[in-house]
Formats: structure tokens, C-alpha cells, sequence
């Protein structure tokens, strides 16, 4: 499939989605949003794809941001509309993917590109990267899951001081708050993501999902999230990598996952 403001581009397994504005330092606009719904919707069925990495081009910016120039002049129905549409087709899809997706921060992520991070599994920065959800200074607050996912990343009183702040962190401070998990040069940010991306894609795909969904039932309302690990536990119990890595276990040789 081929896109205007994105690149896809696979691997061995690895498949990494760059967002492909440099000169609006990949800011999100409706057509992005778009195209990369449907990029993760292929990516999640097709069966050669194990890991999903999420970067920006250029040197400068993961994603500045939701574009400002495209809802300046929105009304209350318009900015509700945008909010929900963008949450149910790109944020919360992302976080729900069954496969995992890794953001490799590699420069400015504010607004919906930080919350664009915050929907990845998780993330990996570059030591020039820059983080914040500066919407407040715009007169509005975040609206695709940034007021709920980075309180669950950073606490509560972090999250409220940066969003009430609307100031910026950098990649240490972002480090030291648990908002990404490694920094590293930007010359070795993919790199260090395809590494652990391959590390991931030698376990079984089938239990790897299953633990994205354990973990994130966590998150959700009205739901019991060590039941769904009992039953996500259980469900492997009937799959063939199931039955490979236990046998490979025994055999003392390296499991051969299937997929299945
Ligand atoms: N929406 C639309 N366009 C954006 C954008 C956004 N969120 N962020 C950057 N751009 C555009 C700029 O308008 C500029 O376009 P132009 O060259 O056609 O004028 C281009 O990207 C380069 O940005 P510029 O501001 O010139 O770069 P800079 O290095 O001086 O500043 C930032 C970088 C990230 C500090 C600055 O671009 C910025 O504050 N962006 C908005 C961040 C934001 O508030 N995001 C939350 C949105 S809800």
C-alpha cells in the first residue's frame, strides 16, 4: 500500500512505521492519523510482521504534535469529534494491537506525539529528544489519552506538573521518570530498538499478545485484570507454541515457535 505521509518498511519480523512530514516536524494531521490506522491494521495481519517499531524522519522530531493548522478554527462538536475519532482509530488501537509496538523517540514528542508514545507499548528516546504535552498553552488539554496514560506512566503529580506547566523534559528526566525505558545517541536509537524488537520476536508471538492483553486489563474500567490473566494464562495451555517451547525446554534445544 503506498502512503503520503508515512513509510513502511519491513525487516526479518521488524517492521518500522516512520510518520514522513519533516517540515511540520511530523505533526499528526487527519490523513496521517488515517494512513497510520491503516498501517497498524495491515501490520497486525500480516504474519510476517513479529514487532512493530514507530519513529519520525528527520533528526529532529518524533511528532510535534497534533496539527495545530487543521483544528484552529474547530467548535465544541468538531473538537469532540476529533478527540474520539483519533483515540478509537489510532490511540487506543495502538495500545491494543496484539502485536508489540516500541516508539523510538528521536526528537521533539508533544501533544498528541507525545500521547502518540504513551499508546506504544513502550519507548525508547534519543538523548536529544524533548518530551511534553504543552496544550494548556494553546488553550485547550490533551485530548487522545494524555491526561489518563501519562499518570499511569509518571503518577499523578508529575503528570499534572507537566501538563499544568506545559513545559518540556528531556530525555534523562524522562528516563528518571519511567515515561521511557532506555536513552541512547540518536545514530543508535534504531539500532538499540530493532535489538530488543528481535529479542522479542525469538519468544512466541501467541504468549506475547497474550500478555499485552493481561497487562492492559489492567488499565481498563469494569474489568478484573488478574482474571483475564487467569484465562490469557489458560488459552496458551492450547496452542502449538505453547507445546514447542515446553518441549523444546525438555529436549534442551531452542524453541522453533510456529506462531500459532
Ligand atoms: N502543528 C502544525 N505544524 C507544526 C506543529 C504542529 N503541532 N509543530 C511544528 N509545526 C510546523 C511549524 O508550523 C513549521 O512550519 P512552517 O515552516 O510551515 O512554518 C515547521 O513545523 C517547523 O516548526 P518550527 O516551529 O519552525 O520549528 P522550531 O524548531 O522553531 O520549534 C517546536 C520546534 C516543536 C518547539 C515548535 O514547532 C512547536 O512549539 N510546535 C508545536 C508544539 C505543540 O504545541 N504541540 C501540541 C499540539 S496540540
Amino acid at each position: 500500500m503506498s502512503y503520503n505521509n508515512i513509510v513502511v518498511k519491513e525487516n526479518n519480523g521488524i517492521t518500522t512505521i516512520t510518520i514522513n512530514r519533516p517540515n511540520k516536524l511530523n505533526a499528526l494531521n487527519m490523513e496521517t492519523i488515517k494512513e497510520l490506522h491503516e498501517a497498524f491494521k495491515d501490520e497486525e495481519a500480516d504474519e510476517g510482521t513479529k514487532v512493530i517499531i514507530l519513529t519520525g524522519s528527520g533528526e529532529k522530531a518524533f511528532v510535534a504534535g497534533a496539527d495545530i493548522s487543521e483544528f484552529a478554527d474547530f467548535d465544541v462538536k468538531e473538537g469532540t469529534n476529533l478527540a474520539a475519532k483519533g483515540q478509537r482509530i489510532l490511540f487506543d488501537f495502538v495500545e491494543n494491537l496484539s502485536k508489540p509496538v516500541i516508539a523510538a523517540v528521536n526528537g521533539f514528542a508533544l501533544g498528541g506525539g507525545l500521547e502518540l508514545a504513551l499508546a506504544c507499548h513502550f519507548r525508547i528516546a534519543s538523548d536529544n529528544a524533548k518530551m511534553g504535552l504543552p496544550e494548556v498553552s494553546l488553550g485547550v488539554i490533551p485530548g487522545y489519552g494524555g491526561t489518563q496514560r501519562l499518570p499511569q506512566l509518571i503518577g499523578k503529580g508529575r503528570a499534572m506538573e507537566l501538563i499544568m506547566t506545559a513545559s518540556m523534559i528531556d530525555a534523562n528526566q524522562a528516563l528518571n521518570y519511567g515515561l521511557v525505558n532506555h536513552v541512547t545517541t540518536q545514530e543508535e536509537l534504531l539500532p538499540l530498538c530493532e535489538k530488543i524488537a528481535r529479542k522479542i520476536s525469538n519468544n512466541s508471538t501467541v504468549a506475547v499478545s497474550s500478555a499485552i492483553k493481561a497487562i492492559n486489563a489492567h488499565y481498563k474500567d469494569g474489568v478484573n485484570g488478574f482474571n483475564i490473566e487467569i484465562q490469557e494464562f489458560g488459552n496458551c495451555f492450547g496452542t502449538d507454541d505453547f507445546t514447542e517451547g515446553t518441549t523444546a525446554f525438555l529436549q534442551k534445544r531452542k524453541a522453533d515457535f510456529p506462531g500459532k
